[in-house]
Order: structure tokens, then sequence, then C-alpha cells
């Protein structure tokens, strides 16, 4: 039988439509989230992700702020910028989209953006609360991942969990949350050894890797949960997975589709940390 689809479109708009009445209910007290993004240089991709997180910041009815600074803009205007972002009441997050260009130093970005206002939760201080198990914000793609699973009812509990990649972004953090969900968690990268063997053993594959058809069906344990976070662009300029869908859907139990799937969730995930950075900062409790 062929795998079920997680559908992210349905359950991210499922998502957005919840933080737009939560965002309507906080209009009513005077408060409007507000979210700063920073785009430096001219990765086309970058550029597209940025233009949804400002389309669906509209929809949910937030304020948005959008940066789009040239290639060459110095680290220190960087820098200043987030400086004047970070006192500002009506900005609650701010997010600077990576990648960056090669005379930024991510490490300094990433440490200029207060803590409460990191809605990417990148900062060190954010980082190490999901470690430890405390924290207002989750990585925006693994959160998405975690929604999914538990919308569609995906017992975690016991699970063997292979993620392929170890990312700051998403392998890392996704790791770590489904640790917190209690599974044995298995984490492979590009030096790992037999990867094949250790994938065939997950009960939930989780594929962040960024090379297109990565995954294929020799690799999947029949009845696995197969999670695709790659966002890739086929030779016709279509976007795809690291997963070869078509192969893999013949033998898993669930599957998520690029497009349609876990990149959707990401930015219903951006829009929940931004909601929850507004009420945080104005001590409210929806
Ligand atoms: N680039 C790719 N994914 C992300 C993300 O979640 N946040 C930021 N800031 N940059 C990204």
């Amino acid at each position: 039988m062929p795998a079920q689809i997680i559908d992210g479109r349905a359950l991210s708009k499922k998502i957005r439509q919840r933080i737009t009445e939560e965002s309507s209910v906080l209009k009513e007290k005077g408060i409007i989230p507000g979210l700063a993004v920073i785009l430096i240089g001219d990765d086309p991709a970058s550029h597209t992700y940025v233009n949804n997180k400002k389309k669906a910041c509209e929809e949910c009815g937030f304020y948005s702020e959008i940066y789009k600074l040239p290639e060459s803009t110095p680290e220190a205007d960087v820098l200043e910028l987030i400086e004047v972002l970070k006192s500002r009441k009506e900005i609650n997050g701010i997010l600077v989209q990576s990648p960056f260009p090669k005379h930024i130093s991510e490490k300094k970005i990433l440490l200029a953006i207060p803590p409460e206002k990191d809605v990417d939760a990148f900062h060190p201080q954010n980082v190490g609360a999901i470690v430890a198990g405390d924290f207002d914000f989750v990585p925006c793609t693994p959160a998405g991942v975690m929604e999914m699973l538990n919308e569609y009812n995906i017992e975690v509990s016991g699970k063997h969990a292979v993620v392929i990649g170890r990312s700051n972004i998403v392998g890392k953090p996704m790791s770590i949350l489904l640790l917190h969900k209690h599974a044995t968690v298995t984490i492979c990268h590009s030096r790992t050894k037999y990867l094949a063997d250790i994938t065939r053993q997950a009960d939930i594959l989780v594929a962040a890797v960024g090379r297109l058809g990565f995954v294929t069906a020799d690799m999947v344990k029949p009845g696995a949960v197969v999670i695709d976070v790659g966002m890739n662009r086929k030779e016709d300029g279509k976007l795809a997975g690291d997963v070869d869908f078509n192969g893999v859907s013949e033998i898993a139990a669930y599957i998520t589709p690029v497009p349609g799937g876990v990149g959707l969730m990401t930015v219903a995930m951006l829009l929940q940390n931004t909601l929850r950075a507004a009420c945080i900062q104005n001590n409210i409790v929806l």
C-alpha cells in the first residue's frame, strides 16, 4: 500500500488560521506581533523564502519589516541595524536569513540578536535551553516536523529515529526534539559509514542532506515514517526534496512531499515563535 502523505499544506493552513485568531485577540489588547527580517545578498532561494515570510506575516495580521541589503554590506552595518531593531518595542522578532555572505560572521550576528527576540532560536542561550528541555522558542523547521508527527498521531516514544544531517538549523535541534519525545536517536552525516544499514533501521527517518533524491527506497524500512526536509531545485527549476518520493512512497507508511511538506511548516512555526515573542514581551498569556 502506498504511503500516507503528511500534508504540510493543510496543517500549516490550520496552524496559520489559529495564529490569525490569536493575533486578533492580541490586537484587541493593542498589540500587533512584529517581525523584522534581514536578508543580505542575492541568493534567489533566500529571496523566495523571505518573500514567503513577509506574505505569511501579512495574512496573519502581523507587522513586518524586510531589509534587503546588498551582498557588500559591511558587517558593522548589519550589527548596527540589529542594534536599532532590538530596542524597538513594535519589533518582537528579529531574523537574519542564512546563508550569510562570507565576510559576515554568523557568530557575531547571532549573538547580537537578543535571545527574547530570537525567533529562529539560533542564539547560544536558546540553543542551550533547547538542549536542556526548557525553552520558549524552537527552531522553525524541526518544530514543524514535530507538529507533523503530532498531527498524524505518529508515536515517537521508544522509536528509532534516524536524522541524516547535522546542521545547526535542522539536524542537531531535530535530534534533540526527537530525544525529548523519548526516541532513540541516531545522527548520520557525510562521514557516516554504512549509511543505508543505519537508515534501514529507522522507524522515523528525517532527511536533511540538501541533495536531490538522496534517500532511495532501498535505504528505507518498510512501514517507516519518512520526513523530507530537502529543498532542491531540479534541472527544470522545480522544487524537489532529498527523498526519491516515487520510490520511497511505495514502501514507507508515511511520507512528506516536497513541495507541500516541511517547508510550509517552517513558515508557520516562524509565525508561532513571533506570536510567542510578542506575548512574552507584553506579559500576555493567551
Ligand atoms: N535559511 C534556511 N532556513 C532558515 C531558517 O529557518 N532561518 C534563517 N534565518 N535562515 C534560514
